[in-house]
């Protein structure tokens, strides 16, 4: 049985406050239950006899967190509910497995391989067995309930008895059913919840540009996002699952599998995902050339994995098996071999990348590790090489994890001659001479010149972008043409060229150049808060952008303003005033100013945005409103969200933009879910609409 039988708990809680009537009975009850939980703790987890059922277990664990909670002076360190609070992140419910999640022995080579098959052979005696070998995700476990075939609740492995209880953020994994293909099935489901190392790529890099700290691996970033207290932001973190194995199966009318083969076809056929590389192998000799099989191609899975997992296909060959006290004897994982190696640091460069952020990498002596050459190992930022006290001239452990880049690990301190070199970062950018700055709370160094040709590309796409000046014909593919060409070096260049240039570029024919140039024209009659949030400020972004273009209302004034003045402004934090401040002081950022202002484009505030402007700061936007929310009533927050050119839809569809939930949604809800919606609160639908 699982922990949420809530009918049951009812009447523990009453027994429980009745008891708590006076102190003192509450000290004796308190001291009784928790004596009696430690004992069938001993009894299930140590010699595995338990007297009680899970159900009844739980009875008594929620009957002494209610006594604690209402005396808190009578929780003990040794409580049982403090065993489990210590270990688990406040925030979370914690929730008892029903099978514990067991984790596996290790092989580290073909050797433990044979070794864990003899093993096997022996505790089968005469019968002959096959083994299922499949992929081991790094990613996190997670043990899904459905009940009737809705998923009802969602849990980390956490110590493998006791997990969180992460249901809402689960919800978000769109591989994750929220009911099952077919009806009136029991199932304890579970499986590892990974991000993709696009996903994780991208993750890190938005991370470092906003100065963020940045995950080590995919399987940290997966961890980090599925802890997180607020579901919008798991949901906004592009997980994945695959699931491998069931904790319990019920299915009407139907026998349950007898082979984890049945098992993954099941899953299968009930709608989740089972990863479609696995194999069948009838000895150990083809588990074993499977295993070499991926370790050569795991590079090529757009996923990460830390080895292979070796099963006993057959679940009554599994039961008989059975299991030590942590892992079961019918399984093992097979270990990728290490990819770490020992090197030199030859030296500290850096590197400007598109948005500025100036990063050191370490020049290695050249290395081959797990089969490739690596002679270059990301430092990320200059908190990493203080904290690794990584010098030049060092010797390292570096490691490589499939195709993520290289990583210095340690330093091998011991081995110091004392002619080894401490890094600084420069304080000019490398590439074009302007001050390199590290602002406030953030972890990177930024090159703060507007024309910098490392960062030229990605501005100018930036600038030209829909929500910022929004130039038809200018995307990513025309700009890199135009800076390659050499005819523009920074966004002023934008509005002198010509049709005839443009013919000189691929793909320009007559017409389309003209269309170009007509829209660089149509540009220029952009409100000032788009110019401002075109030129790419940091921090500043089209609701800042919003806020300083009416405050003050011309381009030049914002050009004076000091911090002072600005973080006076309701919601301009010191970190929008400190990014303004640095890049209105840089000289070439004032010159581009005065040349855009004589280029006639919008510096100062004459256009107001009515709703049915395309500037209003909703136009385009398609918002679903559903479940009551906390204080505006529906025509109203359908009101604020018309008058800022917003639309407001009945039905979610997958052109849906927003979702604004409140208390009991209905179905809409879930059919946001179901089609990657974001969904959002009224407090998010305000700051959204700046009210
Ligand atoms: S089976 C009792 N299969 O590896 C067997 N585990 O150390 C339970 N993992 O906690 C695990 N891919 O997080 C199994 N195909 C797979 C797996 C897998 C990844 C993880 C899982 C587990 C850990 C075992």
């Amino acid at each position: 049985m699982l922990t949420g039988n809530q009918s049951k708990n009812t009447g523990a809680l009453e027994r429980g406050s009745g008891m708590s009537a006076g102190k003192e009975q509450a000290r004796a009850r308190a001291e009784t239950l928790r004596r009696e939980l430690q004992r069938h703790d001993y009894l299930y987890h140590v010699l595995d006899a338990p007297e009680i059922t899970d159900a009844e277990y739980d009875r008594l664990l929620v009957e002494l967190q209610q006594l604690e909670k209402e005396y808190p002076e009578l929780v003990t360190p040794d409580s049982p509910t403090q065993r489990v609070g210590g270990r688990l992140r406040e925030g979370f419910a914690t929730v008892r497995h029903t099978v514990p999640m067991l984790s596996l022995s290790n092989a580290f080579g073909e050797q433990d391989l044979r070794e864990f098959d003899r093993r096997v052979r022996s505790g089968l005696g005469e019968e002959t067995y096959e083994y299922i070998v499949e992929l081991k995700i790094d990613g996190l476990a997670v043990s899904l309930v459905y009940r009737d075939g809705i998923l009802v609740r969602g849990a980390t492995r956490g110590d493998g008895e006791y997990g969180e209880d992460i249901t809402h953020n689960l919800k978000t994994v769109k591989s994750i059913p929220l009911r099952l293909l077919e009806p009136g099935v029991n199932l304890e489901v579970r499986g590892e919840v990974y991000m993709s190392k696009e996903s994780f790529v991208e993750l890190n890099r938005v991370r470092e540009e906003h100065g963020e700290t940045i995950f080590a691996n995919p399987r940290n970033a997966a961890a980090g996002s599925l802890r997180q207290l607020d579901p919008s932001v798991t949901a906004r973190r592009n997980l994945s699952i695959f699931v491998y194995g069931a904790g319990s199966v019920e299915l009407p009318g139907e026998k349950a599998p007898t082979t984890h083969m049945e098992t993954l076809a099941l899953f299968d056929r009930l709608g989740l995902r089972v990863n479609t590389h696995h194999q069948l192998c009838r000895d150990i000799e083809e588990v074993i050339s499977y295993c070499r099989l991926w370790t050569e191609k795991k590079a090529e899975l757009p996923y990460t994995i830390d080895g292979l997992v070796i099963k006993v296909n057959s679940l009554a060959q599994q039961a008989a098996l059975g299991a030590t006290m942590k892992s079961p004897r019918w399984a093992t994982a097979f270990k990728f071999p290490a990819e770490e190696a020992e090197t030199t640091v030859r030296d500290i460069i850096v590197s400007v990348g598109r948005t500025g952020a100036v990063t050191p990498t370490a020049v290695l002596e050249p290395v081959t590790v797990a089969g490739s050459t690596i002679s270059r190992a990301s430092l990320h930022n200059e908190d990493i090489i203080r904290e690794k006290d990584v010098r030049i001239g060092d010797r390292v452990i570096i490691h490589k994890a499939g195709d993520v880049i290289p990583e210095v690990v340690r330093v091998l301190a011991e081995q110091r001659t004392g002619s080894e070199k401490m890094f600084t970062m420069p304080a000019t950018c490398p590439v074009c001479g302007a001050e390199v700055i590290r602002q406030t709370g953030e972890a990177a160094y930024r090159c703060t010149g507007a024309s910098c040709p490392a960062q030229l590309l990605e501005g100018l796409i930036h600038f030209a972008s829909r929500g910022a000046m929004d130039i038809a014909g200018m995307g990513p593919a025309v700009v890199t043409q135009l800076v390659n060409a050499g005819l523009v070096r920074n966004v002023a260049d934008i509005y002198r060229l010509t049709g005839e240039q443009l013919l000189e570029l691929e793909r320009f024919a007559d017409k389309s150049a003209e269309n170009l140039v007509q829209a660089i024209r149509d540009s220029k009659e952009r409100p000032l808060y788009r110019l401002l949030y075109a030129l790419g400020i940091r921090h500043v972004g089209e609701r800042a952008s919003r806020i300083l273009a009416e405050h003050f209302g011309d381009l030049r004034r914002i050009m004076e303003a000091g911090a002072d003045e600005l973080t006076a402004i309701p919601e301009i934090g010191p970190k929008i005033a400190e990014s303004v401040v640095n890049f209105m002081r840089q000289e070439q950022n004032r010159a581009l100013i005065e040349r855009l202002t004589d280029l006639g484009l919008n510096v100062t505030m004459d256009n107001q945005t009515g709703p049915d402007s395309p500037d209003a700061p909703l136009a385009g936007q398609t918002f679903v409103l559903t479940g009551t929310l906390p204080t505006l009533k529906r025509d109203e927050a359908k009101e604020l969200i018309e008058n800022q050119g917003g639309k407001v839809v009945s039905s979610v569809s997958k052109n849906t933009g927003y979702v604004v939930a409140g208390e009991n949604p209905g179905s809409k809800y879930d059919k946001a879910v179901k089609l990657g919606i974001t969904i959002i609160g009224e407090k998010e639908l305000l700051k959204m609409l700046n009210v």
